[in-house]
């Protein structure tokens, strides 16, 4: 592995030709539920992780909360208008598990499946294809009680509120996506505790991953038996891993977070077994004894698509002896077993996350599903930045993020003309929103909300992806 050459400049329009992606790609914008909706605790909706967690003095900043986000539970009408101005194919949103299954077991919550039925019916009377996730985080918080993903029994919880959903939306719903981003869920909620639940033990991490991933596989098999043509696939976040430098300790480092960031999730969900390098990585933080018979091949159970969400990468290198290490994003690291390797910034444009732009990236990272993992279609489910942006008469012109789609769209056809099978490109977020322990200081959004009045206002990007959408790719420039 090498360090690519630096992505194009952010703002920097130069001259690049027109590009035409294959007919029927599937154009889409996506969103979360805890995110946007809002309505925290109507119609039956009991509280997730996330509501307590953001309830927590310390957790997320300016002890921002989902209570109200962007009140879309109340606006759906007029964001799925928005959605068809800019000519939407597709829309992925989440549904909150709270929201249709309070308290997490038991009897479905009628009003809470109303809300995604008269979502669904929305965006279909618009001619957008509704592409449903199941899990974007929001865990019902009497599961977490009960010992949340690191307990083996919600991952069944979970495939019984699979059921639930397919029963009451499979007719109308193909595309369903189980997990959002495990690795978040596991290494975020139970490593680093920058995520909800905000926990922190390596070993507890580890087996929430497992379990995460065992959910994925029942559910799987639990939408297969309620709706057999559902179209089925899981989101894994996936970043291509450099070392610093050809030195072996940095080159080791990257084996290292390569196999926790990427080969974790990969290798059981596509290959059925963990690799043996990372179980060794791992063996100061856990022996894996919550993995029993026949996990793998439920984790494995076959798929008909694959989501990558895609927005940088990283590159590191190898501990220096003696040395605090530097956390990754915020201490406690959510690096089990490879707390000391070293993050190291590069120098090139970076986001408002301080994430570096890499499009390149996104070319390597599919490349690398496709060639080493499955022939299956790939999706991008999520790909986009954060930028400050500023309201001046009424519009914002967010050139800096109109340029990463650009590049990053051109990447993803780069990556088409190589032979990868992608099929649509998802980009996040529709609209500004509760970027979870960010609060509503980053936005995401090709529509920016005012979240004083709600106001809804489609930047320079929302209407340059909408011309991407009508001419199904890119004007030459
Ligand atoms: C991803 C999440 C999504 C959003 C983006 C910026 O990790 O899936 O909800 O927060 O990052």
């Amino acid at each position: 592995m090498s360090n690519p050459a630096s992505p194009p400049a952010v703002g920097v329009l130069d001259e690049r030709p027109g590009l035409t992606f294959p007919p029927g790609f599937l154009w889409g914008a996506a969103t979360a539920a805890y995110q946007i909706e809002g309505a925290a605790a109507e119609d039956g909706r009991t509280p997730s992780i996330w509501d307590t967690f953001s309830h927590t003095d310390g957790r997320v900043v300016a002890g921002h909360t989902g209570d109200v986000a962007c009140d879309h539970y109340h606006r759906l009408g007029d964001d799925v208008a928005l959605m068809a101005e800019l000519g939407l194919k597709s829309y992925r949103f989440s549904v909150s598990w709270p929201r249709v299954q309070p308290g997490g077991t038991g009897a479905a919550n009628p009003q809470g499946l109303d809300f995604y039925r008269r979502l669904v019916d929305e965006l279909l009377a618009h001619g957008i294809e509704p592409w449903l996730t199941l899990y974007h985080w929001d865990l019902p918080q009497p599961l977490e009680d009960a010992g949340g993903w690191p307990a083996r029994d919600t991952a069944a919880r979970f495939a019984d509120y699979t059921t639930l959903v397919a029963d009451a939306l499979g007719d109308r719903v193909r595309y369903w996506t189980t997990l959002n981003e495990p690795w978040c869920s596991a290494f975020l909620g139970y490593g680093s505790g920058a995520h909800a639940p905000g926990r922190s033990n390596g070993a507890h991490a580890v087996r929430a991953g497992h379990h995460l991933m065992l959910g994925h596989g029942l559910a799987v098999q639990a939408l297969r038996a309620a709706r057999p043509s559902a179209e089925v696939g899981v989101t894994v976040n996936l970043y291509p891993v450099d070392p610093a430098s050809d030195a072996p300790g940095d080159v080791d480092a990257a084996r290292r977070i390569d196999g926790l960031a990427n080969r974790f999730f990969l290798d059981p969900l596509l290959r059925g077994s963990y690799p043996e390098d990372l179980v060794a990585d791992l063996s100061t933080v856990t022996d894996f004894d919550h993995v029993r018979d026949g996990d793998l091949a439920t984790i494995a159970t076959p798929l008909d698509l694959v989501g990558i969400n895609y927005y940088s990468r990283h590159v590191v290198a190898a501990p220096v002896e003696g040395a605090e290490p530097e956390p990754y994003w915020r201490a406690p690291s959510c690096w089990p077993g490879s707390e000391d390797v070293r993050f190291v910034t590069r120098g090139v444009p970076v986001t408002d996350m301080n994430w570096e732009i890499d499009a390149p990236g996104l070319v390597e990272t599919l490349r690398r599903v496709h060639d080493e993992y499955t022939d299956l279609p790939l999706y991008v489910t999520e790909n986009g930045s954060a930028f400050v942006d500023t309201v001046v008469d009424g519009e914002v012109d967010d050139v800096d993020r109109l340029a990463y789609f650009d590049a990053h769209l051109r990447a993803a056809h780069e990556a088409i003309n190589a032979g990868v099978p992608l099929r649509g490109y998802f980009a996040w977020s529709l609209m500004d929103n509760f970027e979870w322990a960010w609060g509503y200081t980053k936005r995401f959004g090709m529509i920016h909300v005012d979240y004083d009045t709600q106001v809804r206002i489609p930047k320079s990007s929302a209407r340059w992806y909408a011309s991407v959408i009508r001419r199904n790719g890119l004007a030459a420039q």
